[in-house]
């Protein structure tokens, strides 16, 4: 077998072989495959695509590629949550204590931030004293003693993937059906949870700039994973503009923490009871209304907050900042963005604010680059508000003024204001399972 054939073939649009496509990826991996070439067969799907089957089997490649988690010795049914990548998307730092306080156990590895996308990682290692780089025996304790964890991937964890994210990242070759689809799946078998919430994201600010795209990539995810014998399911949900007020780590964590306190913004809190109802559901605690019902309770009560200082003391993290009653800024510059405007919010671009925050501070440019953990920005107001000439508009908090300039050129462009008051984008848009999809306009 060659890679030059291999490559070819997918350029002329054929279907390749289980065997083709298993030499291909353990070929890159042991590095008798190119960087260029891999590169070329990336484009080659990205431009002619895969079918289904290719995309199972390039998912079963990429699985194999490193290490499968066992979690047989974690009692009770356990369910993984996946989200494809938001802006100011903290929902796991609310689903997994919340999921927990029924005995549905989370035992969760997350990535850190991609792009103008941020990650649950650097959002919890925002806490002091935490360490989520723990071994396998305590990550496997505290699940079973309190119901839920979540620690960075390790780094046998599809290997393959690491690699070739590595690649599409800079040869323009993220925004492809088939590879998103094999590149999420192959880490959520691999993490070994028996049923699997997925959170497709859609709009400006996500991968799939389209609802038929995200319905395109849900099915098949969903797919994989019947063919694996995982129970899915797949609700795809707006990102035309951020989730929740805050984005930045320590600011995100806060206001996580402010839904599990009963407060906190109405969008985040409703999509959390929304999808922590599915992650119920998945693990048969009931019909999505009971479900629905047990969810509110758990933060209404206070015992999903309560859970989540658990394994947050458990993981080493200083809990008392989380206790306080206001924020307790660390920022050394707190900027005040005024409107120079009057209206209706008629969009706030979440992919620029995203990049906004990044630059204040919250993400990485490159690599190597430190994150601010208190950086970011808190918006105070959402698409449909209306604001007054001079009124507040977003706090940017950052260690430099510099930046906080170059933040507020990109919100000038991100955020517009119009007279008319825009129609509500439901944050809701689908549900995809493997008996077919709902369409909603829900939320
Ligand atoms: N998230 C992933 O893990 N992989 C992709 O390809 C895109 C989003």
């Amino acid at each position: 077998m060659r890679a030059y054939d291999i490559i070819e073939k997918k350029k002329n649009g054929e279907d390749l072989t289980q065997e083709e496509i298993e030499f291909f990826v353990n070929g890159y991996l042991q590095e008798d495959i190119k960087d260029y070439q891999m590169s070329a067969f990336l484009m080659a799907v990205c431009l002619k695509g895969m079918t289904n089957q290719e995309c199972s089997f390039l998912t079963s490649s990429m699985l194999n590629s490193g290490e499968r988690i066992d979690l047989s010795r974690i009692e009770g049914i356990k369910v993984d949550k996946h989200s494809t990548g938001g802006v100011g998307d903290k929902t796991t730092i609310i689903l997994a204590p919340l999921v927990a306080c029924f005995g549905v156990k989370v035992a969760k590895m997350s990535g850190r931030a991609l792009g103008h996308t941020g990650g649950t990682v650097d959002k919890l290692e925002s806490i002091d004293g935490i360490n989520l780089a723990i071994e396998k025996e305590k990550f496997f304790k505290i699940v079973n003693e309190i119901g839920c964890c979540v620690i960075s991937q390790t780094s046998n964890l599809v290997p393959a993937d690491k690699k070739i994210y590595a690649l599409r990242d800079v040869t323009a070759t993220v925004e492809s059906i088939p590879l998103i689809a094999s590149s999420i799946m192959s880490k959520k078998l691999a993490s070994g949870s028996d049923c699997i919430l997925l959170d497709v994201k859609v709009g400006d600010g996500a991968f799939m700039k389209n609802t038929k795209d995200a319905i395109d990539l849900s099915r098949l995810m969903v797919e994989i994973g019947d063919s694996f014998k995982k129970k899915v399911v797949s609700i795809i949900t707006d990102m035309n503009q951020p989730l929740g007020n805050a984005i930045g780590n320590f600011l995100e964590v806060w206001e996580a923490c402010e839904v599990l306190k009963g407060r906190g913004p109405k969008d985040l809190r409703n999509i959390s009871i929304y999808l922590a109802a599915h992650m119920l559901n998945l693990a048969e605690k009931g019909s999505f209304e009971k479900c629905e019902k047990m969810a509110k309770e758990a933060i209404d009560s206070g015992r999903a907050f309560e859970k989540l200082q658990e394994m947050i003391s458990a993981l080493g993290g200083d809990i008392s900042v989380l206790l306080e009653d206001e924020y307790p800024n660390k920022s050394k510059i707190v900027y005040e963005y005024l409107s120079d405007f009057e209206g209706y919010i008629s969009e706030m671009q979440a992919d620029k604010l995203g990049k906004a925050a990044m630059i204040l501070g919250a993400g990485r440019q490159s690599k190597e680059e430190y994150i601010d953990p208190y950086a970011g920005i808190i918006l105070n107001k959402k698409v449909g508000d209306e604001i007054k000439k001079g009124e507040l508009l977003a706090m940017l908090y950052s260690s430099s003024v510099n930046r906080c300039k170059e933040g507020e050129n990109i919100l000038k462009n991100a955020i517009k204001i119009s007279n008319v008051k825009p129609k509500a984008e439901p944050l809701i848009k689908a549900k995809i399972t493997n008996q077919g999809v709902e369409k909603y306009s829900l939320l």
